[in-house]
Order: C-alpha cells, then sequence, then structure tokens
C-alpha cells in the first residue's frame, strides 16, 4: 500500500453516505493519528447531485455512474450507502470480485442475500463489514464477533427499530393512541412516510436475522423469523401494562436451546425495573447474555446521519489495518464463517406468560367460560383487570395475564374463545417477558 494511504469510494450520497464523506473530511487527522493511516476519500458515486449537503467535495471525483469507483484499481475500499437489493447486489458483488473489500448498512439486502454475498467475499480472499447495518451507532456486531468471541450466546433481546420505540415511548408517556404516536414520529422524522417496515417489525427481523447469524454461526434468513408487529397495540393496552408494572416494547428475541434456537420479533410486556424498559425514544438497545460474561448491554442511538456513519467508518478503519498486512498474513476473512446449521424452534413449541384482551359482554359466567377454556389446554390466569361498562352496547375490556403456556395451546384456546359470541373478535394477545 503506497504511503499508507487508503483509497475509498462512496456509492449514494443520501443520509448515510453524507455522514460518512464527512467524517473522512472533517476527522481525516483523528483517523490518521489513530490508525496511522491517510484515508483518501477518492471518488462518490450518487444520482442526484443538486441536493444541498454543507460538503467540502472539491478534493473529491463526483460521478453519476458507480461502475467508474467499482472499476478503478486504485480504489482498496467501497462503501455502499445506496439502500435496497439492487442495483446494490450487483455493486456490491462487482466491488467484491475486483478484490475490493466492502462496507455496507444495507440490513435488509444483508439479512436476505448475506450467505451468497459472503461467499463472493470468501473467493475473493475480501471482507465485506455491516457493523451499522444493526443499531446504528452501537458497536453490537463488533461486540459480539471481538469483544464477547469467548462466549455461546444464551439469549440476544434487542429493542432494534428506534421508529416502533419511539411510537411506543409517546404512546406510553404521553397517553398517545397509536395514529397520534406515528404522526408525531413522522413529524419528528422518526417515521417514514410510508412506515410500514418499521411498524411490521420486518426492519427489526432483518436485524434480529443479522444478530443470530453472528450469534448461531449459522446464516439465518429473515423470512424464517416470527414477525409481529404494533400496530394492534392501543393506548389502553398501554395503561394496563402500566398498572401491571410493565411497559410494551417491540423486542426481537434470540435464545438458544438445547434442541434449537427460539427467534422472534413482537410486541412485549417488559416490567419496568428491567434494564430494558428504560430505553426510550428512538434509542435501540441489546441485552447480551453471554455463557461466561453473564447479561451485558449495549445502548446508543439505532440510526440518524452521524450515528451510522460512525459505524462505518469504524468498518473501514478495520478493513484497513488488515490492507497494511502482506498476502497470507491478513488477520482472517471476517465475512463470517458458517460452520453450524442450526435448528430453528417453531414458535408454537414456545412457552411464555401472555397478556389477553378481550371485549366481552358485561354479563355474569362469561369470565368463567373464559377462565374454563383457558384451563381446558392447561392455561392458569395470574392476574385479571375488567373495566367498567359505559358504552350503550354493554361490552367491557377484560385483560387477563396467565403463567406460562406453550403458544399452540395459546392458539388452541382463543380459537375457542372468539367463538363465542359474547366476546368481540379483535382480541389482542402478547408476550410478557421473562
Ligand atoms: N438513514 C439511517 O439512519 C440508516 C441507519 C442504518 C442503516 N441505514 C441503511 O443505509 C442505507 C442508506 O440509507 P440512507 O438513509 O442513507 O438512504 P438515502 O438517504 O435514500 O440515500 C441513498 C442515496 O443513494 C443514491 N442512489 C440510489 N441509487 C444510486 C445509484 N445507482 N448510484 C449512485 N447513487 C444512488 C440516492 O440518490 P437518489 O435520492 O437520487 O435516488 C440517495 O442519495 C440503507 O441500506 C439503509 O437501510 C440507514
Amino acid at each position: 500500500m503506497e504511503n499508507r494511504q487508503v483509497n475509498i469510494g462512496i456509492i449514494g450520497l443520501g443520509t448515510v453516505g453524507t455522514g460518512v464523506a464527512r467524517i473522512l473530511l472533517e476527522q481525516k487527522d483523528l483517523l490518521e493519528t489513530r490508525s496511522g493511516l491517510n484515508f483518501n476519500l477518492k471518488t462518490i458515486a450518487e444520482l442526484d447531485w443538486s441536493k444541498e449537503r454543507d460538503l467540502d467535495l472539491s478534493c473529491v471525483n463526483c460521478t453519476t455512474n458507480a461502475h467508474e469507483l467499482l472499476d478503478d484499481p486504485e480504489i482498496n475500499i467501497v462503501v455502499e450507502t445506496i439502500g435496497g437489493y439492487e442495483p446494490a447486489f450487483s455493486f456490491i458483488s462487482k466491488a467484491l470480485k475486483n478484490r475490493k473489500h466492502v462496507v455496507t448498512a444495507n440490513k435488509a439486502l444483508i439479512a436476505t442475500k448475506g450467505m451468497e454475498l459472503y461467499k463472493i467475499a470468501q473467493e475473493n480472499d475480501v471482507d465485506l463489514l455491516f457493523e451499522a447495518s444493526v443499531g446504528g451507532g452501537i458497536p453490537i456486531i463488533k461486540g459480539l464477533r471481538e469483544g464477547l468471541v469467548a462466549n455461546r450466546f444464551e439469549s440476544i433481546y434487542g429493542i432494534l427499530n428506534g421508529t416502533t420505540n419511539y411510537i411506543l415511548t409517546k404512546m406510553h408517556q404521553e397517553d398517545l393512541d397509536f395514529d397520534d404516536a406515528l404522526k408525531m414520529a413522522q413529524e419528528k422524522g422518526f417515521a417514514e412516510a410510508d412506515p410500514t417496515l418499521d411498524i411490521s417489525g420486518g426492519d427489526a427481523a432483518h436485524k434480529l436475522a443479522i444478530l443470530s447469524t453472528i450469534a448461531s454461526n449459522s446464516f439465518i434468513p429473515f423470512d424464517k423469523i416470527y414477525v409481529e408487529g404494533i400496530t394492534g397495540i392501543t393506548k389502553m393496552d398501554m395503561n394496563f401494562a402500566q398498572s401491571f408494572g410493565m411497559t410494551i416494547k417491540l423486542l426481537a428475541i434470540y435464545k438458544r436451546y438445547n434442541d434449537g434456537v427460539d427467534l422472534r420479533v413482537h410486541p412485549t410486556l417488559i416490567d419496568n425495573s428491567h434494564l430494558l424498559a428504560a430505553v426510550g425514544n428512538e434509542l435501540n438497545a441489546v441485552f447480551v447474555k453471554g455463557d461466561f460474561v453473564g447479561n451485558t448491554m449495549f445502548y446508543g442511538p439505532g440510526a440518524g446521519e452521524r450515528p451510522t456513519a460512525s459505524a462505518i467508518v469504524s468498518d473501514i478503519v478495520d478493513l484497513s489495518r488488515d490492507l497494511l498486512l502482506k498476502e497470507g498474513e491478513k488477520y482472517c476473512n471476517r465475512a463470517i464463517s458458517l460452520t453450524q446449521d442450526v435448528r430453528l424452534i417453531p414458535v408454537e413449541d414456545i412457552e411464555n406468560r401472555f397478556y389477553l384482551r378481550f371485549t366481552t359482554k358485561d354479563e355474569p359466567g362469561v369470565l368463567s367460560m373464559i377462565s374454563g377454556v383457558l384451563a381446558e389446554h392447561n392455561i392458569s390466569i395470574a392476574s385479571m383487570v375488567q373495566l367498567e361498562s359505559h358504552g350503550k352496547d354493554n361490552f367491557v375490556p377484560i385483560v387477563l395475564l396467565t403463567h406460562k403456556a406453550l403458544e399452540k395451546s395459546m392458539n388452541e384456546a382463543l380459537e375457542k374463545i372468539v367463538r363465542y359470541d359474547f366476546v368481540k373478535k379483535d382480541y389482542l394477545r402478547l408476550r410478557i417477558f421473562e
């Protein structure tokens, strides 16, 4: 490597790409002091150069054609920050085949096509790093791969989506309905105009797929993960949760058992005394239990120009240190060695405590019918709250918390309960964190 200079190309100068360029230009001296390397932002490919970006790009080659930097033999590291599947997949594949290291924040792509990309990286003896794809600025991937490398991971619980965490926090703290909290998140820039991927749990599932692939050393495609979003939660549920000393969070769950792993994303009641209950607004956190270290928690901003760029540049510096080594001396290919085939435990076979909310007719015998069906399926009730009847239709909400029960038994019991004409069909079932 000439003059310890690392040549970098960025594809996509949007929110994240702009942050990466800003750090490479504005923190150049700091990075050089810390790494002994000279980071040269050589080329940026971006489709729309008319946007105002507040960056001095006078020393950077600016183009609309990504192939210009992908074909440039002087570029050592390519940063992909365009997002989506295509042309991101083709650009990353081409960069790896041209023996360039790649850094990306593209969780959707890594969670679905990661396996193909790791293979291409391995075949070409280069690396593909993606620290920014989970938890924005939080160094969770490095934390699992390096800081906690000595551990088998018993469980990982993540609040991995800032949009849903912001919405749920506002519902909890300001007694807002879901729609109002979503609107507020959109006004503050914490939710997209189309928030579907976030509120459906899909984005958190992408991130869980990435974390569980690292934790289990086995590629976990995100479509194998059981996912429920937060759209069914009302401010009434928040108030009920509060009355039980709990709050509701969208939790991404990895749990290792002797016969496989349990992977789920769903809204979950968490006791207010747990650290995860205190993770508010748009922040993210990952609670990791390793067999040697015990419990640890990683906490911080999960998105945004500066935090996400901070994670990308940490990958760039890591890869650049490898560039100094001669052929054959390299640390190793970091693009995950997938050695195990892990069994995913079907969600029906998992035991949970449950929160159940029904709307039922306010008349004698209703509760005993419901508890009877639950008992038939070995589900016992731990506590119950019933509100007084106000409406003309004489229907009232009833909330039950259960002891541990099999998900399969709960599904069967719910199917029977909602067949009664004294129960409305719009029930809600949530799990309780233990
Ligand atoms: N934003 C965050 O806080 C955050 C956090 C973590 C991870 N990420 C991930 O980071 C990635 C980028 O997100 P972002 O928020 O920065 O997106 P963004 O603001 O939409 O930026 C993407 C940029 O890439 C440009 N682009 C699209 N196709 C291109 C092409 N073929 N060649 C060159 N430039 C192209 C776009 O230009 P046009 O606008 O003209 O199409 C746009 O300027 C995504 O994978 C996202 O999931 C984002």
